[in-house]
């Protein structure tokens, strides 16, 4: 009794003077505003909330555009608007570059372009990535990329209850495809798939901004021995993919992939090629196919925009054949509409966390080294000067000039996160979104599922979970367009 009581004495003392010194440092130094705290824990648990890009939404129009968040040991800082990300991720991207280091992930062993430490190693992987991935190399993909979504089309027609599903493979196909040549993935049970997609569910465990595992922590062993298992077994997978690209190089049959492309350069060790690679899968698969899904959503939800962007597909393409990705630039509003997409469904509200790598000064305010910086894209996605009734998917916003004479900015300047540590993978997704959405339109009218009356059943637009960016589940009508019959027919699709 009398030692647990001297504990919890010396636990007072030590958090009264936490709370002393932290109180003083905040008055000596002019942090960010924010939301007002609670003394010693600070305001950071107010993060710690469902949808927590709506509460950053919701208080910026009373803290601003740089919103500060700590407690004793960590401080975020959460940037609201196009402005400030632009000012600290790309004009101070020298110190804003860097990832929080993850215990976790230490102990799973495993590596990531997405978290690797700023430095030599990532510089290199970002060079190699750019190299054959920016828009110059994309060309090579186009005829795969092409035949995959024509694909896509006909399982989709054959098996349209299940459009969710075949989206899903889709994205999966085109990513193994592209990366290691595996072009032959029927089901989402392929040993392959399920291991890739282990490896994303591992690495997403590992991002949220404030999770740390103290590995001295003894009644957590339990956790750390899950953790190494799954280190483990995803670089087992993360090799056995590496190597079938390897094996087809060696016997002289391997086609066009980046993993080809990344032997044939060999301007790194092995070891980080087969990491850089599995960067495709991790950054690619489920973005790609959030993005689509978010597309079907807004297509049963807004009948006019798909109307309009079929019309313009028939006027421009025909009706005699598929739209090609050559096609895009004749398309301004297919081309809107994927810009909409993109807008209308954030599918990373708060991006990826960045680290500031040493003390700042912004706008007089005073940021701490170590502070962890989340680019808000959701805010920026529902600037209601720049995007009036930001809730309502429209096109046409992107052609209308504001009071002021400037166009919307195009989403994809900041959806895709800004400055040294943005998607390199922006270009492809691009190309993957163009192809499969042009010719999903100018064949296919996706419209609200009917109940056993006959009523329309409209899907709700709130996200499968409150930390996931997922659209949620929903049915809906996937119907041949009649006078496209003859282009989702076999033969046109083989
Ligand atoms: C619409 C689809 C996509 C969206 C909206 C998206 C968005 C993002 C965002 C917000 C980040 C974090 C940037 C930051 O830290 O500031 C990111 C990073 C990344 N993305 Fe994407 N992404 C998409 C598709 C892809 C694709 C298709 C690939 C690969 C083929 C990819 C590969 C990566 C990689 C490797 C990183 C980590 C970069 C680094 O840390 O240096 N992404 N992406």
């Amino acid at each position: 009794m009398g030692l647990l009581l001297r504990g919890y004495a010396i636990l007072l003392v030590l958090g009264a003077i936490a709370f002393t010194v932290l109180r003083s440092l905040m008055k000596a130094r002019r942090y960010p505003p924010g939301p007002p705290g609670i003394p010693i824990l600070g305001n950071l648990h107010k993060l710690e909330n469902d949808f927590r890009h709506k509460y950053i939404e919701d208080i910026s129009k009373t803290h601003g555009d740089v919103i500060f968040f700590y407690n004793p040991t960590i401080s975020v800082l959460v940037l609201t608007s196009y402005r400030s990300m632009q000012d600290l991720l790309v004009n101070r991207g020298s110190i804003y570059s860097d990832r929080p280091g993850s215990s976790i992930f230490d102990m799973m062993g495993t590596r990531n372009l997405g978290t690797e430490a700023f430095g030599p190693s990532w510089k290199l992987q970002r060079k190699l990535f750019h190299q054959h991935m920016n828009k110059g190399a994309l060309p090579q993909y186009f005829p795969t990329v092409e035949q995959e979504s024509r694909r896509c089309l006909r399982r989709l027609h054959r098996n349209p209850d299940n459009w969710m599903d075949e989206l899903r493979l889709d994205t999966t196909r085109v990513i193994l495809g592209v990366t290691y040549d595996i072009w032959d993935v029927d089901s989402a049970e392929d040993k392959r798939v399920t291991a890739a997609n282990n490896f994303v569910k591992h690495i997403l465990s590992t991002l949220a901004p404030v999770r740390h595992v103290p590995s001295w922590m003894p009644w957590l062993g339990d956790e750390i021995r899950l953790i190494s298992s799954w280190g483990k077994e995803d670089r087992s997978a993360i090799v056995r993919l590496f190597n079938h690209v390897k094996i087809q190089k060696n016997s002289g049959t391997a086609r066009r992939s980046f993993v080809l492309s990344l032997l044939e350069g060999g301007a790194t060790d092995e070891r980080t090629m087969a990491w850089l690679a599995s960067s495709m899968y991790v950054g690619g698969a489920d973005t790609i196919f959030v993005v689509l899904h978010a597309f079907v959503l807004a297509m049963v939800l807004y009948p006019e925009a798909q109307r309009k962007a079929q019309h313009e597909i028939e006027r421009v393409v025909g009706n005699d054949r598929l739209p090609s990705i050559q096609d895009r630039v004749r398309l301004p509003y297919v081309e809107n509409l994927i810009k909409e997409v993109i807008r209308w469904w954030s599918l990373a509200p708060l991006g990826v966390p960045h680290r500031l790598m040493e003390d700042d000064e912004y706008r007089g305010y005073f940021i701490p080294k170590d502070t962890i910086v989340l680019p808000g894209v959701w805010c920026v996605a529902r600037d209601q000067d720049m995007y009036p009734d930001p809730e309502t998917f429209r096109p046409e916003r992107f052609d209308e000039v504001s009071p002021n004479g400037q166009l919307p900015l195009d989403p994809h300047k900041f959806s895709f996160s800004m400055g040294r540590r943005m998607c390199p993978g922006q270009d492809f997704a691009d190309m993957v979104l163009f192809s499969t959405i042009s010719v999903f339109l100018a064949t296919t009218t996706l419209s609200k599922s009917l109940d056993a009356q006959e009523n329309e059943i409209t899907p709700s637009t709130i996200p499968a979970s409150p930390t996931e960016q997922y659209p949620p589940s929903f049915k809906c009508r996937v119907e041949v367009r009649p006078a496209a019959t003859f282009l989702v027919d076999d033969n046109q699709i083989e």
